[in-house]
Order: structure tokens, then C-alpha cells, then sequence
């Protein structure tokens, strides 16, 4: 195979194509991204969260008593916040009572790492005077213990620094309040303090870390269909996920669980900076998922006419609490959650792999007319349905090309044969057209778990969104994360647990994308010794220069189960090293989690190499001293 350069055939390409999509799908969000450590920390469990099939799934699910049972009950009469309805009331007799969670399938603790406990409290009747709390393992250990003065009469927070004295994976923790009366409880809070940029509130720095390793150059959030919702009270409203958060409002997640908000949209504005990525948010477009009112097969609606223009005004405060001044009333609301400075943001999707209904062409058109006007600055992206349902892309693509959306989002999840056989996909589009945001795609092998096939048919079609990178702006594999034991969606990039991370391979070329992203692409021809397609069709490349360090960066994808001897021609352009770094990501059809390996390669204006059965090979070239 020859593959020869025409550095004189060179196009922009865009500087945000690889991102991530991040959506509070598979416990990725409470329990997973989220660093709260307590599970039903604000007692607002329903059986309605879960749809009616597990009847503990209660205001009381997750908590545990151990003494007289009928020493604990949850009440609603005095809130701490009329978002957050629920609270625990315990009858406590001479220290008898404790009441304990385990968390999300246990508290996974490490020695050494100081832990923020916090309630909300006060006294009904009687005195209760202290609250005993303990951190303790699973063979009933004591890891750590603090004691929390009380007595108040009204709500109050009350804190605590916890210490553990080893590593546990299975903790508990346990309040004990002392006296004789009645005590309410809410909120109860443990958090790490070694969360992601020592954030208050934070993200579990490993996963963090993982997701930031990618350099992604934008995140979306925060769905998916969480974002549109199941049914019209479902919509994902941002204002309810700002703010201290006893007054956020918890809701039902879609996918069969509880959403507390406690990561909302300050945590993922945060976020973003924190990793250089622009933010992404994604607003429904006034329609719940599948243009359903109510969830399910119910009836088709959307918000009610009459009630859109409070709708588009949720959306002008969104852009004025990213962006505003200080002295802008929602500005003002960033600044006092310790964010003076604005969000800077661009990008606002509208809409998600909705049904292209008259209901949804209603009220997406309203919207974008009023964001255009308002806010030319912002770009705004539309949807164009599911791309498997051939009538709402078709429908999607020609409401685009009517309003003039700037860019539109498309989803697809398909097999590998599909992502081999349309790599020629984007370079049929017309570019006058939207823009692409290619926002949730994923290659499946039918039954089977992703692997290195899976990962090479998606970093084989990436060469193709490169080399489109003209008409496709951006791109994020989706779901991004799943908790084992807890994965409604399969595949996804990264699998974890409650103290281990584990990339997929998918994740291992997301991560090699982020990282070697260039803006110019360069047009490369390819002679390959075979005439068959299917052999063709399974050798890929792509040429383009780092706009910072200007390295040319050669991309390169064998699918074939045989090495491929290559010959390179740069044609002109000289490396200024003969030393270049290889990065190879290659193994065996089905290995699974496969990192990457490095290694010095010769190059000159014409080289040699030889791509690996199976393999991905990225080489960085020095062009300039
Ligand atoms: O990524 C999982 C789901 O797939 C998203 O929520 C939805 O947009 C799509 O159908």
C-alpha cells in the first residue's frame, strides 16, 4: 500500500470535532460522576421514580435503622425547602437509635482522605443534644467518628471532617443521636474533599480525570433523552438544578431511577471550564420524548402554546446566567453561586432525536426564531430525529434547511458493517447546508460487548468526519458512562464501579482523537495492492497539522487480520526530526480494554511502516525546529 500526500490540496477543518456526551444514563450522574457518597440523601425517593415495579424504592429506600423500626419515619409538615419535601424524623431513646445508608452499593472510603459529613437538623421535642457519627466497614470496624453538637429548634446545618484509618469498599455510615426526643433530619451529606479540582460539591476525580484525558473540545449535557424528558412534566428545566441545594428539584430519570440535581448545570458549567471544553447544553424543544405528554404510549403534546413564551424566557435567562454581567439579574445568580466571571457560552442544542411531528415543528420553530434574533451569538443546534427512522431525518433535515439552522445533530448506533461501508457518508453532503454535530453514535457488534473491532470501525469512520471536517463540526460518542451492575444501555466508553475506572477501547480512540486533533487536513491518495473493496474499504488514513505545535499527524486504521506493509510519501514536506512518535492501539478481534502503546519511528519524506493486523497507528511528525 502507498499512500502519498498532496500538501497543496489542503482544506480548515473544524478545531471542535471530538467532545464528549454526557447523559444521567447507567447511575452515570448520582452515584457515578457526582462525588455525594450518601444514596437518598434528601429522602425524596418515590415509588414513582421506578414506575411502580420496586416497592422499596420509598422516601425511606437506601436508609436503614437499627433499634425499635417504629423509631423512624419521614414526614413532609415543616420542610427545609418546599422543593425538597421530605425529611427523616427519628424518636431517639438514650442513644438506642441509629440510622444508617451504605450509599451507592457501599461507600468506598480511602485512608488518609478527609471527608465532609453535613446535615440539616432540629430538634421537634425533647433534647437531643449530640449526633454520634461514624464511618464503618463492612465487618463492623469503626474507620472514622465525629461528634456533632445540636440542640437548635429550627433547621440548621451541622458539619463534620471524617478521617478514615484504612480503606474500605463497603462502608457505612451510621448517626447515633444522643438524648431523649425527637430529631429531624435531611440532607445528610458525606463528600470527599478530594473531588476534581478540589471542587465543592465536585465530581469524582478518577472518572473526572478519565473524561478529561480525552480533551474533549466540548460537552454536552445533560442528555439524551434526559434532556427532553418522559412526558411534558419530565422536561429538564435548568433552573430547577441551580442554587443551594435543598432547593433543588429531584425528579424521576427517565431510564428508571432518581435524578437528585445535585449535579446540575453550575457543576457541568464548572465542568467545562475546569477541562477547557465549551458547553454544550441541550434544551428540549418544547416536546417530551416521542412528542408523548404525558410518558409512554400516552397522549401526543408538547408544552402548551400558551405556555412557550415562559419556555423561550427559561432559555434567554439560560444565556444571560452563562453569559450576563454580574449586574444582570441571572448573572447576578452565577456570580453569588462563586462564579463572577461568564460561562462564555456558544453553543445551545435544541431539541433531542425527537419525532418531527407538527407539535414539534410548532414550538422548535418558535424557539429558534426567538434565540436567532435575541442571540445571534449563540449557535444554536437543531435535531433531525432518529437517523434509523428514515422519515424524521428526512422531515428533520428539511425543516433545517427552511429555518437555515446552523448546525443540526444526528444520532446513529449501528453495526460495524455499517460504519465500514459508509465511510464516504459526509462526502456526499451538500456544504451549503447545516453544519453536522454528529452528537450520539456508537459501532455494536449484535449481543457481544464492544472491543477492538468495535473501536477501529469507529476510528476508521472518524477519518472520514476528518476528512469532512469541513461540514461536521463536532462529534461525541454516546452513552459516555455506565456503573456496573446499574448499565441500561450497552456498549458504552467507560465502565466503573464504585473505585475503579475502566476505558473501553472505544474510549482508548476517542482519547487518541482528542489528543492528536489538528485543523487543517491535507488530501492524501492511497494505492492499495488489492482490487477488492473489502479490503480497501478496511484501510483508512488521515493527514492533519496541529494548529499549535504545526506536527503533522498521520492517522492510520487496519481493520484486516493482516499486517499491512505501507509506504508513506510526504511529498515535500521535510520532518525537521527523523524521530517521530508512534502510538499504536492494536490486539486481537475481540480483546477488549486495550491501551495504547508507544514507540519511536523513523520518518523522512518517504518511509516505511508497517501497520499491524488489527491496529490503529497514529504518528506525530516534527516539521518545524
Ligand atoms: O445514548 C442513549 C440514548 O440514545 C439517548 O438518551 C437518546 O438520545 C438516544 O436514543
Amino acid at each position: 500500500t502507498t499512500i502519498t500526500l498532496h500538501p497543496n490540496r489542503t482544506k480548515q477543518i473544524s478545531d471542535m470535532l471530538v467532545g464528549v456526551f454526557f447523559e444521567d444514563i447507567n447511575y452515570a450522574a448520582d452515584g457515578g460522576l457526582y462525588a455525594e457518597l450518601i444514596q437518598n440523601r434528601d429522602f425524596e425517593y418515590a415509588l414513582s421514580d421506578k414506575e411502580g415495579y420496586d416497592k422499596t424504592w420509598t422516601s425511606k429506600h437506601s436508609w436503614l435503622i437499627k433499634g425499635d423500626q417504629t423509631s423512624f419515619t419521614v414526614d413532609s409538615v415543616n420542610p427545609l425547602h418546599v422543593n425538597n419535601p421530605h425529611y427523616a424524623v427519628l424518636t431517639v431513646k438514650q442513644g438506642e437509635t441509629t440510622l444508617s445508608n451504605q450509599g451507592f452499593d457501599g461507600i468506598t472510603l480511602k485512608k488518609g482522605e478527609k471527608y465532609n459529613l453535613s446535615l440539616f437538623t432540629k430538634t421537634l421535642a425533647g433534647k437531643v443534644n449530640r449526633i454520634s457519627a461514624r464511618l464503618v466497614a463492612n465487618d463492623g470496624k469503626i474507620l472514622a467518628q465525629a461528634i456533632l453538637k445540636l440542640g437548635h429548634t429550627n433547621w440548621k446545618q451541622v458539619n463534620a471532617s471524617l478521617l478514615p484509618n484504612d480503606n474500605a469498599n463497603n462502608a457505612s455510615l451510621e448517626l447515633t443521636p444522643m438524648g431523649n426526643g425527637t430529631l429531624a433530619m435531611d440532607m445528610i451529606s458525606l463528600f470527599p474533599t478530594n473531588t476534581f479540582k478540589d471542587r465543592k460539591n465536585g465530581l469524582r476525580a478518577d472518572l473526572a480525570q478519565t473524561v478529561a484525558a480525552i480533551n474533549p473540545r466540548f460537552v454536552r449535557f445533560p442528555g439524551g433523552c434526559v434532556a427532553h424528558g418522559d412526558g411534558i412534566h419530565n422536561i429538564y428545566r435548568w433552573k430547577n438544578t441551580i442554587g443551594p441545594l435543598e432547593s433543588r428539584v429531584p425528579q424521576r430519570n427517565l431510564w428508571g431511577y432518581h435524578q437528585t440535581a445535585g449535579l446540575g448545570y453550575f457543576e457541568y458549567f464548572q465542568f467545562c471550564e475546569d477541562i477547557g471544553a465549551a458547553p454544550l447544553p441541550v434544551l428540549a424543544a418544547g416536546v417530551p420524548c416521542q412528542n408523548s405528554a404525558t410518558g409512554g404510549a400516552g397522549q401526543q403534546g408538547g408544552i402548551p402554546m400558551e405556555e412557550m413564551g415562559a419556555y423561550i424566557q427559561d432559555i434567554f435567562d439560560l444565556i444571560e446566567w452563562a453569559n450576563g454581567g454580574v449586574n444582570t439579574p441571572w448573572g447576578k445568580k452565577r456570580a453569588e453561586a462563586g462564579h463572577p466571571k461568564p460561562f462564555n457560552l456558544k453553543y445551545i442544542g435544541i431539541g433531542n432525536e425527537d419525532l418531527i411531528s407538527d407539535i414539534f415543528k410548532e414550538r422548535f420553530t418558535l424557539i429558534f426564531n426567538a434565540v436567532r434574533k435575541k442571540h445571534p451569538e449563540i449557535t444554536i443546534i437543531g435535531t433531525v430525529g432518529p437517523f434509523s427512522e428514515g422519515s424524521d431525518y428526512v422531515a428533520g433535515w428539511k425543516l433545517a434547511d427552511q429555518l437555515e439552522v446552523p448546525m443540526v445533530d444526528e444520532h446513529y448506533y449501528q453495526n460495524t458493517g455499517w460504519f465500514i461501508h459508509n465511510q464516504d457518508y459526509y462526502d456526499r453532503y451538500d456544504r451549503s447546508k447545516s453544519k453536522v454535530y454528529l452528537g450520539e453514535y456508537a459501532a455494536f457488534l449484535p449481543g457481544r460487548p464492544n472491543n477492538i473491532e468495535t473501536a477501529l470501525c469507529e476510528a476508521l469512520y472518524l477519518t472520514a468526519l476528518e476528512r469532512n471536517g469541513d461540514i461536521v463540526h463536532m462529534s461525541s460518542y454516546a452513552p459516555m458512562l455506565a456503573k456496573e451492575g446499574h448499565t441500561q444501555w450497552n456498549p458504552n466508553l467507560i465502565y466503573f464501579n464504585n473505585s475503579e475506572v475502566k476505558p473501553t477501547t472505544g474510549y482508548q480512540v476517542q482519547k487518541l482523537y482528542g489528543q492528536n486533533a489538528g485543523t487543517t487536513y491535507i488530501d492524501a491518495s492511497i494505492t492499495v495492492s488489492s482490487n477488492q473493496n473489502a479490503v480497501k474499504n478496511r484501510i483508512a488514513h488521515s493527514f492533519v497539522v496541529d494548529p499549535f505545535t504545526k506536527d503533522l499527524i498521520v492517522k492510520l486504521v487496519n481493520l484486516l487480520p493482516i499486517a499491512v506493509n505501507s509506504k508513506i510519501d510526504l511529498n515535500g514536506i521535510l520532518p525537521t526530526s527523523v524521530k517521530a512518535v508512534k502510538t499504536t492501539l492494536t490486539g486481537n478481534a475481540a480483546d477488549k480494554n486495550v491501551e495504547p502503546l508507544y514507540a519511536d519511528q523513523v520518518v523522512s519524506e518517504k518511509f516505511d511502516l508497517q501497520l499491524a493486523a488489527y491496529s490503529f497507528t497514529i504518528i506525530r511528525i516534527k516539521t518545524q525546529k
